[in-house]
């Protein structure tokens, strides 16, 4: 541990659900003098924040300026040269999608000590609140996690994909979803394949769409919700529905009491 500097910890703080944080999470945060936080889906999750704690919003917000990844580095390493503890609190896991890595890389070229605190990802917890595993023997056993964002603009090798035996989760792909299901369908996936759109996993507004590939490149998919949603393309989404093999009870039953 370094002298005269601060400790940074990136922390996952879940799919949105503050039930989701993990203990570890929890603790951290109870400890924290500076907390820079992104678009948290619950908005109790800042009862967690100490009041004594500096406290940034450094998401995104429609129509207001937002805080650029450089920003937010430069935050995160100045608050730390000044000795202090400082909690990076993203959403889902820190290291899908989350930016994670580049700030690590920011701490670690200031040779600040750090932590980093998993989360449970929208991956997770999409599946597990509509009521479907990602895994399932004879059906799926691999699960290729995809930027729906940029796989579009990117050389893809859709044969691939198209070719895929397992589960595609797609993160930040509701509004690419229609091209991508017809570029599936163009190099080989079956039209049949079995979607489900699943919205604010975790929380109380969470809602479950499902669909097919082929319906989706003929019409799209409407949202239900305005909050974000992660999208699934294999097999195992037929496993929610009722008279399944599965031992497990359809839609997810969080925020209802046990
Ligand atoms: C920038 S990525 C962050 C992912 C995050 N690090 C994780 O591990 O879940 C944001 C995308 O994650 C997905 N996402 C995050 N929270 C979600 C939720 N509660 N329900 C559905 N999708 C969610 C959506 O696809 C959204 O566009």
């Amino acid at each position: 541990m370094q002298e005269g500097k601060g400790k940074v910890y990136l922390v996952g703080a879940g799919p949105g659900n503050p039930e989701l944080m993990t203990l570890r999470a929890l603790n951290i945060l109870k400890k924290a003098e500076v907390v820079l936080y992104d678009a948290l889906l619950d908005p109790s999750f800042l009862e967690y924040f100490p009041e004594s704690a500096i406290v940034h919003y450094v998401g995104k917000r429609a129509g207001q300026h937002s805080a650029t990844q450089t920003e937010i580095q430069d935050l995160i390493v100045r608050y730390a040269l000044q000795n202090k503890i400082v909690v990076r609190l993203k959403g889902g896991d820190p290291f899908l999608f989350g930016r994670g890595g580049e700030e690590l890389i920011a701490i670690k070229k200031e040779q600040i000590p750090y932590e980093i605190v998993p989360g449970v990802s929208a991956l997770s917890a999409g599946s597990s609140g509509a009521g479907f595993p990602l895994t399932h023997r004879g059906l799926s056993r691999q699960v290729l996690i995809m930027d729906g964002h940029t796989v579009l603009e990117e050389e893809t090798d859709w044969t691939w994909f198209a070719q895929f035996k397992g589960t595609i989760a797609l993160f930040m792909g509701t509004s690419s979803i229609q091209k991508i299901a017809s570029r599936l369908i163009e190099h080989g996936a079956s039209r049949l394949l079995p979607v489900a759109l699943v919205e604010n996993a975790s929380l109380q507004t969470q809602r479950t769409t499902v669909t097919s590939l082929g319906k989706i490149a003929e019409e799209g998919i409407s949202k239900q919700t305005p909050g974000p949603g992660i999208i699934y393309i294999g097999p195992v989404v037929n496993l929610m529905e009722e008279g399944s093999d599965l031992p497990m009870h359809g839609q997810g039953s969080f925020g209802e009491e046990a």
